[in-house]
């Protein structure tokens, strides 16, 4: 099979970065996420990008966007290098999405779709292994190994209180985004709100329906 080209949308804590560590997996794509990439680059200078923080950081901390300049650079580069991809965390409002226009086409677009107060409670349980960036939650999975779950580390944008200024930027800038892509009529609704074991199941059948 072609490897296929897959962007991935769903509010944060939706389990996009769970599935697309599946994705990879099993596809053979690269994991374009521009939330990684803006997190390896916080401290980036913006100072000469007549931006509102000199930083990357800045926003992030707060759980506000990065500015559009910045982050479509960041991902027409990924996508120059890849063949087939999972994009997860772009495009976050309408004028990335048009800005994506230009730059690839897509197989299919999946939609994780997740109830609120679930999406809090996945945040606020989260916990990332710094040496392997594996995903893992305090109740729904805690890792098996207790040197793993020693050095657990909890996102700085994972506090209550960001995570529902995130949960807010995400309604008011990327809903849009998901109507977009449902006018179009190629988003893939997946229900979000299963177990993370039978969001794959129905992750993993679109996918190949559609590539
Ligand atoms: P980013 O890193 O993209 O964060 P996000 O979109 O808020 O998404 P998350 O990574 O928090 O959630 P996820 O959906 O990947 O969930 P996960 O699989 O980890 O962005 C961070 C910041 O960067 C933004 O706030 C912004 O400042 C900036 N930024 C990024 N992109 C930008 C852009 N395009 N433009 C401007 N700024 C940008 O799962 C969450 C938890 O739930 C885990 O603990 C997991 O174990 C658990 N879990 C997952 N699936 C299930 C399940 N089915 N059942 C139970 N638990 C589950």
């Amino acid at each position: 099979m072609v490897q296929p080209r897959i962007l991935i949308l769903g509010a944060p804590g939706a389990g996009k970065g769970t599935q697309s560590a599946n994705i990879v997996d099993e596809f053979d794509v690269d994991h374009i996420t521009t939330g990684d990439a803006l997190r390896a680059n916080k401290g980036m200078d913006l100072s000469d990008m007549d931006t509102e923080y000199d930083t990357p950081g800045e926003y992030m901390d707060q759980g506000e966007l990065v500015p559009d300049k910045v982050v479509n650079a960041i991902v027409d580069e990924a996508l120059s290098q890849a063949d087939g991809f999972v994009l997860d965390g772009y495009p976050r409002n309408l004028d990335q999405a048009e800005e994506l226009e230009d730059m690839t086409e897509l197989d299919v677009v999946l939609y994780l779709d997740v109830d609120e107060e679930e999406l809090v409670h996945r945040l606020t349980g989260r916990r990332l292994d710094p040496e392997t960036g594996d995903i893992y939650h305090v109740e729904y999975n805690p890792p098996e190994d207790p040197e793993v779950e020693a050095r657990l580390e909890q996102r700085e944008d994972d506090t209550e209180e960001t995570v529902r200024e995130r949960l807010r930027v995400y309604e008011e800038n990327t809903e849009p985004v998901v109507e977009y892509y449902e006018e179009k009529g190629t988003l893939e609704r997946i229900d979000g709100n299963q177990a993370p074991a039978a969001v794959w199941e129905s992750v993993k059948e679109t996918i190949s329906d559609a590539a």
